[in-house]
């Protein structure tokens, strides 16, 4: 990995098995981005603790899963870092630092903390490390010193926050010790869950980066498309189906083009349809699935990428924090 790179860093919560939202929103990004960016991956655990820490027993096989999802999905641990969050202590201490100068008006009035303060009823979300959660943020991502975040656009809040607290510290101690890094969103991919909603786990409307073709073929078989078609023979209209997102994601142009007409010129049912999108997401997945076999053949494969990871972090981590600690009197 050569220095001059610029540097990159995310994460994403472990809550659960990673489907197509999560690939063509973020994932994809992240795999481009490892080879031209000195990149940094991390499965954000104490991240997930702050919702869910009535209940943590998923959350060491979601770390696992996890890591299987993304390798599986392009990343390489050659090519880019990828650590566990809570294995790299120095993110706890940046973060209690950088609430010293966070004011907790700027948390409470966080869009998105008000809204799933709100929204989330079956969990109680008045707990501190929860309303602390974007300074826990900020620490994961100004450690490495980025230029940028690749994150869906649902963190954007989060990034301003960032921003917010880099600019309130370079201010107070001097200099412009750590930039102001920006978010790097993916060029609006869409891709709905099979309902139609957004593709969530909790809905239970997605297809799974480790589905097999057997669990996929009920699934899709089951989706619905232009609700006014009834018959083959009525014409369809590509924009108001729930499938046709699909086929900009995975077909060529020429075959999207080609089904297009064959949609609106009612040459061809949706049963046709549903086979094309079965057969290119056989072929998509299919590179996805040989790597996690290879992963999963290799008993200790997993913690291994992690330990070699997390000490990469940590290496940086330190160095970061050396200065911080200076800067701030300690
Ligand atoms: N908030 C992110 C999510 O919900 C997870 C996350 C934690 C993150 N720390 C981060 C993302 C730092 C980017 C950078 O998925």
């Amino acid at each position: 990995m050569s220095t001059v790179r610029p540097r990159t860093v995310s994460g994403m919560r472990p809550t659960g098995p990673l489907h197509l939202g999560h690939y063509f929103g973020v994932l994809k990004n992240w795999v481009e981005l490892q080879h031209t960016e000195e990149a940094y991956f991390f499965v954000a655990d104490w991240h997930a603790l702050t919702s869910d820490y009535a209940d943590p027993s998923n959350i060491a096989t979601n770390v696992e899963e996890m890591v299987k999802d993304w390798v599986a999905a392009g990343l390489d641990p050659e090519k880019c870092v990828i650590f566990r969050q809570s294995a790299v202590k120095e993110h706890a201490e940046l973060s209690l630092l950088l609430s010293m100068i966070t004011p907790v008006s700027w948390l409470e009035r966080n869009p998105t903390y008000k809204e799933q303060q709100q929204q989330i009823t079956n969990k109680d979300l008045g707990n501190a490390g929860f309303l602390c959660y974007p300074v826990l943020m900020a620490a994961d991502i100004l450690m490495y010193r980025p230029h940028g975040v690749p994150v869906g656009e649902d963190q954007l809040p989060h990034m301003e926050l960032t921003r917010e607290i880099a600019r309130r510290f370079n201010y107070l101690y001097g200099g412009s010790f750590f930039p102001e890094p920006q978010a790097m969103l993916t060029p609006a991919a869409k891709c709905p869950g099979l309902d139609g909603r957004k593709m969530s786990k909790s809905y239970n409307n997605g297809i799974f980066l480790r589905d097999t073709m057997a669990d996929i073929e009920p699934k899709v078989r089951g989706m619905f498309t232009d609700p006014a078609r009834l018959r083959k023979s009525d014409p369809g209209n590509p924009d108001a189906c729930n499938l046709f997102p699909y086929h900009v994601l995975l077909a060529s142009p020429e075959e999207q083009a080609e089904i297009r007409t064959g949609c609106t010129a009612a040459s061809f049912g949706c049963v046709e349809c549903k086979k094309r999108f079965l057969k290119n997401l056989e072929a998509f997945l299919a590179p996805l699935q040989e790597r996690r076999a290879a992963l999963a053949a290799r008993p200790g494969a997993v913690a291994e990428i992690l330990d070699a990871g997390n000490e990469r972090a940590r290496a940086f981590a330190s160095a970061t924090l050396a200065e911080v600690r200076a800067k701030m009197g300690l």
